[in-house]
């Protein structure tokens, strides 16, 4: 309980803290011990949710009664097919540093409706740039900008979000997931090589995290999704099903249901593990 406290003061002083805009004070700060949560729901922070792995996630933990704040570059859709609304959606391009504080303070305010407690944040959104005609980008000609992008959405909005939301993280005694890829720990024959290093980096940096986070209640894992049935597969990928043990994609559903249960109670103890879905293609 002290090391936790002692957890949340540290990072009162992180610069990421204090680029959040509009004065948001934190929630215990604005909140009484005595207040009583309006939402008892527990609540999960994902990034990426209007399709793919994101959507399937936000439907799975939905249908668990969880609170799900979603994040992404889209306006809140009126039609998304979970119970949500507008309340549960921030408009954020994570590839905008600034944007990212503004959206952690966002994200903040509305956490008071469950008490300034997080039980879940997913860094799931990324970006894979490709060449003409899908063709990979390699580490010879891909640009620098393309390389900045990529590393400000796939690596520094994570860490950037994690950061900002310690402290109801820790209140929570809550977990984050972030999505790496197979691809971090292979040269690929579509991924390019900007996407590849963001991924490594970004398992990397969850080793790191789990050492740094786990003093105050805090689990961080990652999963490793290979080819999963979504719209950022190039033309191609059925070549490499061949060779996949399991001789199939992966459905998004299969990753969603991995992610929930890193997040829940069942995974208590495991914390800095990186979890394959892939049917095998690492072995
Ligand atoms: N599919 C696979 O086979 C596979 C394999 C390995 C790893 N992965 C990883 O799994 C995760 C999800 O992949 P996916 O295939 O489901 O991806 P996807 O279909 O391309 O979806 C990407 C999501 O990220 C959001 N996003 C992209 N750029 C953003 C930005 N600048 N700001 C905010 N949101 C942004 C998108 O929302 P908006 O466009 O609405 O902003 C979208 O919801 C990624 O981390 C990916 O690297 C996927």
């Amino acid at each position: 309980m002290m090391v936790r406290t002692l957890g949340a003061d540290r990072l009162k002083d992180d610069p990421i803290r204090r680029q959040i805009p509009d004065g948001a004070a934190f929630a215990s700060d604005t909140m009484s011990d005595a207040a009583t949560p309006a939402d008892a729901r527990p609540t999960l922070v994902l990034t990426g949710a209007s399709r793919g792995i994101g959507h399937a996630t936000v439907k799975r933990f939905s249908r668990e009664g969880w609170r799900v704040i979603t994040c992404s570059r889209q306006d809140f859709a009126a039609d998304c097919p979970w119970p949500a609304g507008p309340e549960d959606h921030i408009k954020v391009d994570l590839s905008d540093p600034e944007d990212v504080g503004y959206a952690v303070s966002e994200i903040r305010q509305r956490l008071q409706a469950n008490g300034g407690k997080l039980q879940a944040l997913v860094n799931n959104a990324a970006i894979s740039p490709k060449a003409g005609k899908g063709a990979r980008m390699d580490s010879i000609r891909t640009p620098m900008h393309v390389w900045r992008d990529v590393f400000q959405v796939n690596f520094f909005a994570p860490i950037m979000l994690a950061r900002g939301l310690h402290q109801e993280l820790a209140s929570a005694n809550g977990a984050i997931v972030n999505v790496t890829s197979i691809v971090g720990s292979r040269v690929h024959p579509f991924a390019g090589t900007a996407y590849a290093t963001s991924k490594a980096a970004l398992a990397s940096l969850t080793r790191e995290m789990a050492a740094d986070f786990g003093p105050d209640g805090i689990r961080v894992n990652a999963i490793a999704p290979g080819e999963i049935d979504t719209a950022i597969l190039s033309p191609g990928t059925e070549k490499i099903v061949e060779q996949i043990p399991m001789r199939r994609l992966g459905k998004t559903s299969e990753v969603a249901d991995i992610i929930y249960f890193l997040c829940s109670g069942q995974a208590s103890y495991v914390n800095g593990a990186e979890i394959h879905i892939n049917g095998g293609q690492h072995v």
